[in-house]
Formats: structure tokens, C-alpha cells, sequence
């Protein structure tokens, strides 16, 4: 029996420093896992899947350290479209969450990127097909019209997508110029593609439906 413990217990604690170890990486892991979500849904908009869309500023490969990262996240970055997160200057992430999406970016990680945009899918599915939606097409096309997007629903995806952060709550103009009086064309192209400093949107990142309710928004808040 005596041998039986003389054994145990120093291969118990031979293991404790892994268990410890196995401990401190899992909810290392949960925190990033957290932050990737968390960059989902508030930080995807202006700085893409890849944190690369903001020319020069590249989050995954950034230099900065983690009390200054925080810092940015936090108060954001005045005279920039780099919104203030924090709790305490009115933003919508706790210190925790902060701190979550921090790791994310430090140890930026593709896979947990991914697998948290599996599991938070866009709110609508993408359209079905390519090119410009005829009457016909909309009539086949089950409750998606071509038309008549939701003004209200375009409100909050305009400010959830990181729109209003440029534009200004109601597309008035902000660091970026006024979306008052553009054609629901000139709008699905630029957002679409892109222009100068004025990130792309995919149909992943903003679906068809959701983009007809943010150009009802604009035209009606004209
Ligand atoms: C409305 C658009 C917008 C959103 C949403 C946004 N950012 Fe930014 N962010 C910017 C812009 C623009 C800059 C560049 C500011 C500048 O010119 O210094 C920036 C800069 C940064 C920087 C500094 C990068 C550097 O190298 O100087 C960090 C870090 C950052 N953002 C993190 C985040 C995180 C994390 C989120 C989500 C919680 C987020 N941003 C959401 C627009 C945005
Ligand atoms: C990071 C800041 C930023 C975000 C986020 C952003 N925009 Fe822009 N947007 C710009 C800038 C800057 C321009 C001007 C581009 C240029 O100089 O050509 C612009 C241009 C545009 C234009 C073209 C205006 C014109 O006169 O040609 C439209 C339409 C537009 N944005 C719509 C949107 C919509 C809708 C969203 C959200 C889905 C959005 N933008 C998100 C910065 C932004």
C-alpha cells in the first residue's frame, strides 16, 4: 500500500503544473473565443474578416501592446471613425469584453474567426442569385421584394454596421460625406465595392435584404 502513494503522489504532482497550465491556456482559449465574437459583431464592419480593411492599420499583425489596444478600444480615437467601446465613454463593451476582444487581436486566430461566424450567422440569408433583381426574378424570389426595404430595420443595421459611425446617425455626414439624396444605385455599388477609404461590404457581412433597408432608411430620413 505504501508503495501504491510513494508512487502516487509524486506522479500527482508531476501532473499538477500541466493541469495548471492546461487551465490557464482553456480560459485563454474562451477569451479569445469570446473576442472573436465580440470583433464580429462590433468591429468586422470598419475593419473587415481579416482585420486588414483600414489601409495601414493592420490589427492582426498590430505591434501594439495590450494596455494601449485596450486604451484605443476603449475612448477610440477622436477626429478618427474609431468609435469609443468602453462601457464609461457610453459604448456598448464591458471592461471584460474589452479585454476579450484584446486577446483576440494579439493572438488573432483565423479558425476562431470562423468558427464564430458559423455560429453567429447573418441575421438574413444572402440572396439567391447573382445580377439585378428584375420583377420577375422578386416575384420567384419568396419575401425578399425588390423594393420597399424596411426603413426602421435600416436604422439599425446603418448603426450596427458601423455606417452611422462615419456617416452620422441619420447618413447626414460625419468624418465621412453626407448620404443625403444618392440613388439606392450609387449606394449598393459603393457599399458593395467599395471606394476610396469607404470599406466593401460582402453579402456575408450585410446581406441584399438588409442593404434594401438601410437605402430605405436614407431615402426616407432625406
Ligand atoms: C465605424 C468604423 C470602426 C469600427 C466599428 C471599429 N473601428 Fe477600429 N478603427 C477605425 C478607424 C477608421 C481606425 C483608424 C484610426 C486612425 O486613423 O488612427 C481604427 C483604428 C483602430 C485601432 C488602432 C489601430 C492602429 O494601428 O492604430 C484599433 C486597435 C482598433 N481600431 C480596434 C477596433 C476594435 C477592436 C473594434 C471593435 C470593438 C473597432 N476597432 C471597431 C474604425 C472603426
Ligand atoms: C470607416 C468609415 C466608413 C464606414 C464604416 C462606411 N463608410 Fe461609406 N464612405 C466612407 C467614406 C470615407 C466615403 C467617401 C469615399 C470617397 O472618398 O470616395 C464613403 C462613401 C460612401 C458612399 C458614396 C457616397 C458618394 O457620394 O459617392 C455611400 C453610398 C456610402 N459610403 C454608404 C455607406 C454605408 C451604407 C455604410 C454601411 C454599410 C458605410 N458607407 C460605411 C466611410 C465609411
Amino acid at each position: 500500500m505504501i508503495w501504491l502513494i510513494a508512487i502516487f503522489i509524486p506522479l500527482y504532482w508531476w501532473h499538477e503544473p500541466t493541469r495548471q497550465e492546461a487551465a490557464i491556456a482553456r480560459i485563454k482559449k474562451e477569451a479569445m473565443t469570446k473576442g472573436a465574437e465580440i470583433f464580429l459583431s462590433h468591429c468586422l464592419a470598419c475593419h473587415g474578416k481579416t482585420g486588414d480593411n483600414i489601409p495601414g492599420k493592420h490589427l492582426r499583425r498590430t505591434l501594439m501592446e495590450e494596455a494601449l489596444l485596450t486604451k484605443v478600444i476603449s475612448r477610440g480615437r477622436s477626429g478618427t471613425a474609431m468609435p469609443a467601446f468602453g462601457n464609461e465613454e457610453g459604448g456598448a463593451l464591458k471592461k471584460f469584453e474589452i479585454a476579450d476582444v484584446v486577446a483576440f487581436i494579439r493572438n488573432w486566430d483565423q479558425s476562431l474567426f470562423d468558427a464564430a461566424a458559423a455560429r453567429l450567422p447573418p441575421k438574413t440569408a444572402p440572396s439567391p442569385g447573382p445580377g439585378p433583381t428584375t420583377p420577375a426574378a422578386a416575384s420567384k424570389a419568396t419575401a425578399t421584394p425588390a423594393t420597399g426595404g424596411d426603413a426602421q430595420k435600416g436604422e439599425t443595421v446603418f448603426s450596427d454596421m458601423g455606417c452611422a459611425g462615419c456617416h452620422g446617425a441619420a447618413g447626414q455626414g460625419d468624418s465621412a460625406p453626407s448620404l443625403k439624396g444618392k440613388s439606392a444605385a450609387t449606394i449598393k455599388k459603393v457599399v458593395r465595392s467599395g471606394q476610396n477609404a469607404m470599406p466593401s461590404f460582402d453579402a456575408a457581412s450585410l446581406s441584399d435584404v438588409d442593404l434594401e433597408n438601410i437605402i430605405a432608411f436614407l431615402v426616407q430620413s432625406k
